[in-house]
């Protein structure tokens, strides 16, 4: 391994807002930690596109991370954690933490009757991410999947407590009222954002997973296993980058973060192609 600093900041990277909700988890637990973010705005969403066209944009955006001296990856997007994550860690000498393996181990953890739902993006449920985890892990779960495209761009948008919210999520998840399922994994990352909705629409018995909490005990333990843990006692510093600046990405990042941003900058698309 590459000579690694403790100060060197975690790395993560999405389509565009959802990855926050990893940041947050993993801000919480270690609040020391230096954070640097890329969120692909420009190019969002990478749900309905091909695995070949996620695989080159997230070797990209691992590219531009390790640019900035990250001493762990965090892929803080299902998407590219089902499709991405193995070409990841073919190129990459640090630590590559998906999404897919801890938000199915914790599903299994927390379900009493062993049958689970997972909504996440056309991506990551046509390629059967989660449903090949947990039957790998518990060959006898009942999984029940569903694509739900249409809540990336109203999480983008900000509209959490919104009556079109509502509506979509009513379509979508109606379908999960006669299945029994005790848990529900919000199989992408930007779905923690609507969690108030989902919950409303799916019944208070239902589990919500949201993955970034045990992807984040993950991060602890990996930098901890390291001895790269930030030994500082102060608070960590979080840079932010985005491939294009969406009016509502420093409104919706900070309602959710629940602080400012204050180093938010724009990278150029020709700054990730060009190697
Ligand atoms: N937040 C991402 C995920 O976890 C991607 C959403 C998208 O770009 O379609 O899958």
């Amino acid at each position: 391994m590459n000579f690694m600093n403790k100060t060197n900041p975690i790395g993560f990277f999405d389509s565009g807002i959802g990855g926050l909700t990893v940041v947050r988890s993993v801000t919480r637990l270690m609040p020391n930690e230096n954070i640097v973010y890329f969120g692909d705005t420009a190019r969002v969403p990478y749900g309905s596109k091909s695995n070949n066209t996620v695989v080159e944009y997230s070797l990209q955006a691992a590219n531009f991370l390790l640019r900035k001296n990250i001493k762990l990856l965090v892929v803080a997007c299902n998407t590219a954690s089902s499709v991405a994550l193995k070409e990841l860690r073919k190129f990459l000498t640090i630590p590559v933490i998906g999404m897919i393996e801890p938000g199915a181990k914790m599903a299994l953890q927390e379900s009493r009757n062993g049958v689970i739902g997972v909504i996440g993006t056309r991506a990551t449920i046509n390629n059967k991410a989660y449903a090949h985890e947990l039957k790998k892990l518990n060959p006898k779960v009942k999984v029940y999947e569903k694509a739900c495209p249409l809540f990336v761009p109203l999480a983008e948008e900000g509209w959490l407590d919104h009556k079109v919210t509502e509506l979509v999520a009513k379509e979508y998840l109606g379908e999960f009222r006669n299945k029994k399922i005790d848990s529900l994994i919000l199989g992408c990352t930007h779905y923690p954002i609507l969690q108030d909705v989902i919950q409303k629409v799916v019944g208070k018995n239902v589990k919500l997973i949201d993955s970034g909490t045990p992807a984040a005990r993950l991060v602890e333990d990996y930098l901890n296993g390291r001895q790269l843990r930030n030994q500082s006692v102060h608070h960590g510093q979080s840079e932010f980058y985005v491939s294009d600046v969406p009016v509502k990405f420093r409104e919706v990042a900070e309602r959710f973060l629940g602080k400012k941003i204050t180093h938010l900058h724009k990278v150029e698309l020709n700054e990730l192609t060009n190697e």
